[in-house]
């Protein structure tokens, strides 16, 4: 789908459907041009309402504002409402308040986001047949916004929403497909854009590393782990934010076998390596200014004759020794050993991504990504971009009480706590015993368990992965490097 801008006014461009929103239901704008058959139909222009005149060619969306995630909401629900027609081009107004730049970007990134389908397993394949949209810059208030701007904003948004769908792929693939082979292969491909590098490691890295608790999660698999590292360099980088993804391509539980409900779906449990190489291929197709670095460690949990055991005592990469309790608690023992090895790259920022917990779900809901750490700063940061480019945060906090449940009688650690409360702040804090004291303030740790895998679909995400993660980070990368132009 190509998304361009044009001067000239929306009546003068061809274009077999034209989408019209209904701000704060003012019927009265020179826009709506078929009230009384609205009014006829019952449409009120509530906020995610969609009525699509077909005989018309036209599709009517309300929007309670100008606030990007309402334009964000309405352009998925429209281009959603129409993507299984045989219209090959859509045309639409701008709808913008003081910022233009933000709400082009909002509307590109929501229509690709939008009319994203996977298809991979359908025997008959139904693509997408919309190939342009075209946007008016004819603003719905304002005097026209410069059109080099309105491209940039589009570029952006498409390459964020594409990264976003990139993630998708990987996550909606089966678990028989995307092993960590292929999730390594897919890294790989990342070095045809420019200053990308990938470098792929297996067992034998991994046991020179001493990465005994990465290595303890993949015994039971037939199929050998992967270390991925993918960097983006560009010359004069600022500074180096590394990324960890927990890549467990499928998740079983271990011997502590999962119920037969809990496991469907855990396909997704590399949700956060999906987010970590589609967070670089973004940074890298926008050409930040940054280095960025993607980690993820890649292998199944699951079980067999070798599998690893409760009772078990692993050592991690930094000599910590760690008592199993549940091998369904796999994600912080493949992340506890990537963690040293993020750390050692010397981080500006640290930043790990993770379905890491069904309590993160339990206490935030299925569309609230969890993010914790030491620094209330940087967590405020993030969160205030994730906020921008439409995911949901919430915070979880540390404390020393629960830090304390994660003793073990035998070794340093144990591997889940004590008590069943507060299971995502635990998991966080055991892996606060693998980042190294000089980079504790640099870190974050991002659960993404409830948002990662879409049971029913919501706002713009369909049933399936999401891609959570991926566009709160983006939006983040790029509001600090417009901190630093300044
Ligand atoms: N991959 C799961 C977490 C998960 C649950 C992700 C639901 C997405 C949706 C993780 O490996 C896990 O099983 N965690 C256990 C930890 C427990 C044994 C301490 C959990 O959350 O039950
Ligand atoms: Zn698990
Ligand atoms: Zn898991």
């Amino acid at each position: 789908m190509k998304i361009e801008v044009t001067k000239k006014r929306i009546e003068e461009i061809e274009a077999d459907i034209e989408i019209v929103f209904i701000v704060d239901k003012n019927f009265d704008h020179k826009s709506v041009k078929d009230r009384e058959a609205l009014e006829f139909l019952g449409f009120k222009a509530e906020s995610e309402e969609v009525c699509f005149l077909s005989e018309k060619r036209v599709i009517y969306v309300g929007v309670a504002s100008l606030d990007s995630e309402e334009i964000r909401l309405a352009s998925s629900k429209a281009i959603n409402a129409i993507k299984n027609t045989n219209a090959k081009s859509v045309k639409i107004g701008t709808y913008t308040d003081d910022c233009p730049g933000v709400n082009l970007k909002a509307m590109s990134e929501a229509f690709i986001l939008g009319s994203y389908k996977f298809e991979k397993y359908k025997t008959k394949k139904n693509p997408l047949k919309i190939k342009n949209v075209t946007i008016c810059l004819d603003d719905y208030s304002n005097p026209n916004p410069p059109i080099s701007m309105a491209q940039k904003a589009i570029k952006i948004g498409t390459i964020i929403a594409n990264s976003t769908n990139f993630a998708k792929d990987m996550i909606n693939t089966t678990p028989y497909d995307m092993t960590p082979l292929e999730l390594a292969q897919t890294a790989q491909e990342l070095e045809s854009i420019e200053d990308v590098t990938c470098k792929v490691y297996d067992e034998k890295f991994l046991e020179e590393q001493n990465m005994g608790a990465f290595l303890a999660v993949n015994r039971a698999s037939h199929i050998p782990p992967r270390l991925i590292h993918v960097v983006y360099k560009p010359k004069n980088a600022q500074k180096r934010f590394v990324y960890v993804g927990k890549g467990l391509t499928y998740d079983t539980g271990g011997l502590s076998l999962k119920p037969g409900n809990s496991m469907v779906s855990m396909k997704s449990d590399m949700g956060g390596a999906a987010a970590v190489l589609g967070i670089i291929k973004g940074a890298a197709e926008i050409a930040l200014p940054y280095e960025v670095h993607a980690i993820v460690g890649a292998t199944e949990n699951a079980i067999g004759p070798d599998a690893y055991k409760p009772d078990d005592v692993l050592v991690a990469k930094n000599g910590t020794t760690i008592e199993i309790g549940n091998t369904d608690a796999e994600g912080r023992l493949v992340l506890a050993d990537c963690l040293c090895y993020a750390v050692e790259q010397k981080p500006d920022y640290l930043i790990d991504l993770a379905t890491l917990t069904g309590a993160c779900v339990v206490a935030l809901g299925e569309y609230t990504t969890a993010v914790m750490g030491h620094s209330s700063e940087l967590k405020n940061s993030l969160m205030n971009s994730a906020d921008s480019s439409g995911e949901l945060t919430g915070t979880l906090p540390f404390n020393r009480y629960l830090k304390k449940q994660l003793k073990s009688p035998i070794a340093d650690l144990n591997n889940i706590a004590s008590s069943r409360y507060g299971g995502a702040i635990t998991a966080g804090m055991f892996l606060d015993n693998f980042v190294a004291d000089e980079f504790k303030e640099k870190w974050l740790h991002i659960d993404i368990a409830g948002p990662s895998f879409v049971d029913k679909a919501w706002g713009y995400n369909q049933q399936g992965a999401s891609g959570a993660g991926v566009r709160m980070n983006l939006y983040w990368m790029i509001e600090q490097s417009k901190k630093e132009a300044v």
